[in-house]
């Protein structure tokens, strides 16, 4: 008698979605959270040199003189994303390291570490995603009044010209700003960033000039760099929920919304201060004054895409149901509210969700939102997500290796949201995580990890974490793995 043998199709995993074509995968740092060097080849010190520096600014009194030394080690570290595969690296020019005063001529030696850096990159069939600030601005310029003046306008177009004739003929993706939002608010209303001010009204100011020297910025690039060239400006938009129903809740989102996001989305992109963000700070500023003739229209310069940033949302309600000004710990906790006009917002953790090491709430669906919101509300636009990522307390096993399940379950959550939001609309162009390696997280130092590659700080070693392998893996497929393999 023969074996009768079902009729079984052999196991196989269903078939993974691919992500567009052309989609990019990158990774992303910053300057000063992975370059060091800070004095040398003529770089002097930004404001963050200046507040890491600042007992009881930075945990541990860590500072980013070192960091993870990327200055030179740059050729090992492109090394590695080929290796990994990565298709783009987006990273941050120091302003005092090519322009040490933030004004006059430029400094060679500075300009020749990025465009090395660039070349490497080039060789390695990795592209470059340029920003020209993440948060750095040179002491000088700071000491001259910073963003709350008007003329460090003046001296970001300057920089921005330096740049695109340095870079120009070789980086074809260039992003102005990164979290003009943190800037802003950080640096000038919580102060919990540098350069550490606690003024509301110069927090309202810094924005409207971080918004200005943008569009500037833009202009200059869009002059002075080949046709193919896009530009664009990176925002952490906030995905803010209501706590309840209420009508109050529903008031404090508007509210953070408008100081959020729509204080620059809506010039940005509209080329207009939406009228209720003007109303609910106009007892510290007169925007009459601060937006003068032209402004708009510089500011609202197009731009080719637009970098979302995204790591957790934004819970708020009104302060009966919690403590105003909680919640201000988003970078680093403070007395101060980095919420001018709106101080009164309590802000929450949502409960029943896994957390990060900087107690985040994990939520992909966050980012889903968010890609949908921007695509209702400004439909069309071409969108990149350039940071997203998680913190964890990661160690380096007794074999030598980082397992690190909970990085990669984020990061599958996250990239799962992005396609979902592709296969509803939204015309996400590629993914960065954050961050290709581990640095100077701020105002948390050297404490929190969000690399998906190890640094061992004393040795400078380099270990790709087992999320880097994961994240490999999605480049290679350009799919998603099937979740239970993950
Ligand atoms: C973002 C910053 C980035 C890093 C991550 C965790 O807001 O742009 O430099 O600090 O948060």
């Amino acid at each position: 008698m023969t074996a009768v043998r079902p009729d079984i199709a052999p196991k196989q995993a269903p078939e993974a979605t691919q992500f567009p074509t052309g989609f990019v995968w990158g990774a992303a740092t910053a300057a000063y959270q992975v370059e060091g060097a800070a004095a040398e080849d003529g770089r002097t010190p930004s404001i963050w040199d200046t507040f890491s520096r600042t007992p009881g600014k930075v945990r541990n009194g860590d500072t980013g003189d070192i960091a993870a030394d990327h200055y030179h080690r740059y050729r090992d570290d492109v090394a590695l994303m080929k290796q990994l595969g990565l298709k783009a690296y987006r990273f941050s020019i120091s302003w005092s390291r090519v322009q040490p005063t933030g004004r006059g001529p430029a400094v060679e030696r500075g300009l020749d570490f990025y465009r090395k850096l660039v070349d490497e990159l080039l060789e390695a069939g990795i592209a470059p995603v340029a920003t020209l600030y993440h948060w750095d601005l040179p002491q000088e310029l700071e000491d001259a009044g910073g963003w709350p003046q008007r003329g460090t306008t003046d001296r970001f177009a300057d920089y921005a010209a330096i740049m695109a004739g340095a870079l120009g003929d070789r980086v074809a993706t260039w992003t102005t700003f990164n979290e003009p939002w943190c800037s802003a608010f950080l640096g000038y209303g919580s102060g919990v960033h540098a350069p550490g001010r606690t003024e509301p009204a110069s927090a309202l100011r810094a924005a409207h000039h971080l918004n200005l020297a943008h569009g500037r910025a833009i202009e200059v690039l869009r002059d002075q760099l080949p046709a193919g060239a896009q530009t664009s400006v990176t925002l952490n938009l906030h995905q803010v929920r209501p706590l309840t129903a209420s009508a109050a809740d529903a008031d404090a989102a508007r509210r953070i919304e408008a100081v959020g996001n729509r204080i620059f989305t809506e010039p940005m992109l509209r080329g207009e201060y939406p009228e209720d963000l003007l109303a609910d700070t106009a007892h510290l500023v007169d925007w009459s004054k601060l937006v003068q003739d032209g402004d708009l229209a510089a500011i609202s310069r197009p731009v080719d895409i637009l970098g979302i940033n995204y790591y957790t949302p934004t819970l708020v309600s009104t302060p009966e149901k919690g403590e105003a000004g909680s919640g201000n710990d988003v970078h680093g906790s403070s007395a101060f509210s980095p919420w001018p006009g709106s101080e009164h917002v309590a802000f929450h953790l949502a409960e029943g969700k896994a957390r990060t090491a900087m107690d985040w709430p994990i939520d992909p669906n966050g980012l889903y939102n968010l890609l949908m919101d921007v695509t209702r509300d400004h439909p069309g636009m071409p969108l990149m997500v350039t940071e997203n990522g998680a913190a964890f307390d990661d160690y380096v096993s007794p074999e030598g290796r980082v397992e690190d399940p909970e990085r990669i379950a984020y990061l599958h959550g996250h990239l799962d949201a992005v396609q979902r939001a592709v296969a509803d609309g939204a015309d996400v162009r590629g993914y960065f995580l954050w961050s290709l390696m581990d640095n100077f997280e701020w105002a948390y130092g050297y404490s929190k990890r969000f690399g998906t590659v190890y640094v061992d700080y004393a040795s400078q070693r380099r270990i790709p974490k087992a999320s880097a392998h994961w994240y490999s893996d999605v480049i290679r497929r350009h799919a998603l793995p099937p979740a239970d393999l993950s």
